[in-house]
């Protein structure tokens, strides 16, 4: 293990890192850093969770220097908001003892304190494409002296739906900045397009090539599900011991909202994170997860990159993901630095050729879940579930419970959870610990996204008509509110 200052990492920033307990490298850390503070142009790839940030973010603000010149002189750009808000708190964080200030440039939000803080002289910015466009078509935001860029989540903002954007940013930027990339998967389509907007880059893996393409530290737990049921489901694995935070991800906004607002019915503390959100709400969700004062965070794909939560314990994926790349960012939410997690998937009988892909990509070998109920004894057992558990922690409401006498009739209470007729059921519970020795960049063959420009991570395909079949026909459901839009048409690809 080697020390941030032994990497050559200046006495302040070691210092703001020590007081949060970070000491020793990581390996992409370890790997990078050197490189990047003599000025090599990287792309840097390492798994969910593994310390990307600091491995370009601590060489930028050091090439920066401790008092820089007032002007922008290095911009990081990320694909969200939230992660936008997080990188810069990281920045922040490690730039605490030195004068260079680090501004978070994002959709959504006022634009008079970011100007302020432009004009102010702020060398660091940390931002999403749209804005960061936008103010600089205002001439507010000069990226005419960058000297230090940064992609996070790369192949991301490398994808189609961000490609225009990120081109006519670099376009505005110096052709002799120092640039880097990092992304825990980068397809090798995206590693060639990459070249053309850096300087004989270096592509540093940090991954064991023996690991396979999953996060190791994650067990892979995947269920064929009937959509009817996976409320109950949900219900059931939010009781398993041991749980912590946990993220569940949905297709659409829309789903985002309606499991919400379930969850809540159903007497769990659960946030949501998704583009029918405003900019407010979005961040109060985050915060109220981040702080623990909810515990269950339910969200699009808005919050499948990058978002750095302490004590996840499990993800669920409520619909299968778009591809492998989003299933293992999404899955990353959990098992980060260094500790262990969950991840359920939740395959719905339409989606099992998708799954297929997904599942042949990452070497899992379970292409056909095993059929899962709310009362499947096998749940109970992957999980840990108590014996008993049920899926809600309250009664409804008594206003709005049917006239006295009845006993619940919720689905997956009983009657229409129960399992069907027997059969050699497989367990297809799974650890990802097997060696793929492929490695990654085998799975680009199905990387073909197609999300639009302001649908990061895939979009909301049909959504006013998307919903899950059955998921209307719950017995009580409040009407939704629309709570606006989010005020910049989501230009920074947080539409979804
Ligand atoms: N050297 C270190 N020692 C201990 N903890 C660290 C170290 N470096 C980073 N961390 C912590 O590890 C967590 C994950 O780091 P980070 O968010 O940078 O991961 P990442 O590789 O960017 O993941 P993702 O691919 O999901 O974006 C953070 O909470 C960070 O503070
Ligand atoms: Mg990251």
């Amino acid at each position: 293990m080697t020390t941030f200052l032994e990497l050559g990492v200046d006495q302040d920033m070691v210092d703001s890192l020590a007081d949060q307990g970070i000491i020793e490298a990581f390996p992409i850390q370890e790997q990078t850093i050197p490189l990047a503070l003599e000025g090599q142009d990287i792309i840097g790839q390492a798994k969910t969770g593994t310390g990307k940030t600091f491995g370009f973010g601590l060489p930028l603000l050091q090439r920066v220097g401790a008092d820089p010149e007032p002007g922008v002189q290095a911009l990081v750009v990320v694909p969200t908001r939230e992660l936008a808000v997080q990188v810069y708190e990281d920045l922040e964080l490690a730039a605490k003892n030195r004068a260079a200030t680090v501004v978070p440039i994002y959709g959504g939000k006022a634009y008079e304190g970011q100007i302020e803080q432009l004009k102010d002289g702020a060398q660091v910015v940390v931002g999403t494409p749209g804005r960061l466009l936008d103010l600089a078509s205002q001439r507010i935001l000069n990226l005419g002296d960058v000297r230090e860029m940064v992609l996070d989540e790369a192949d991301k903002m490398l994808d189609l739906g961000f490609l225009a954007d990120i081109e006519k940013l670099f376009a505005k930027t110096p052709a002799t900045r120092h640039t880097m990339l990092f992304s825990a998967t980068m397809p090798g389509t995206i590693v060639t397009l990459a070249r053309r907007f850096m300087s004989k880059p270096i592509h540093i893996r940090a991954s064991d090539p023996d690991e396979g393409v999953a996060q190791a530290n994650i067990e892979h737990i995947v269920y064929r599900a009937h959509s009817l049921d996976k409320d109950e489901v949900i219900g059931r694995i939010l009781q398993a011991e041991g749980r912590g935070k946990t993220v569940v991800f949905m297709r659409t906004k829309r789903a985002a909202a309606k499991l919400q607002e379930e969850m809540v019915d159903r007497g769990f503390n659960a946030a949501s994170v998704h583009g029918d959100l405003n900019q407010d709400q979005r961040e109060r969700a985050m915060s109220a997860f981040k702080a623990g004062k909810k515990d269950i965070l339910i969200a699009t794909d808005v919050a499948a990159r990058g978002i750095d939560v302490d004590d996840v314990t499990h993800v669920i994926n409520h619909t299968v993901p778009d591809d492998e790349k989003t299933y293992l960012h999404r899955v990353g939410r959990t098992g980060r630095a260094g500790r262990t997690g969950i991840a359920v998937t939740f395959v719905d009988w339409d989606d099992l050729h998708k799954w297929a892909l997904i599942d042949k990509a990452l070497d899992f070998g379970v292409p056909e879940p095993v059929e899962t109920y709310s009362s499947s004894p096998h749940l109970y057992a992957d999980l840990n579930i108590p014996e008993g558990s049920k899926g809600r922690l309250k009664a409804t409401p008594v206003k709005e419970r049917a006239p006295r006498g009845g006993s619940s009739t919720r689905a997956g209470d009983g009657g229409s959870g129960e399992e069907r007729s027997g059969g050699g059921r497989k367990r297809t519970r799974r650890r990802t610990r097997s060696a793929n020795p492929q490695g990654p960049g085998r799975h680009e063959a199905h990387g073909h996204e197609q999300h639009g420009h302001d649908t990061e991570g895939g979009g909301e395909p049909g959504a006013p008509l998307l919903q899950e079949p059955g998921e209307g026909s719950a017995p009580k459901r409040r009407r939704r509110r629309r709570t606006g839009g989010s005020g910049d048409g989501g230009a920074d690809g947080s539409a979804q």
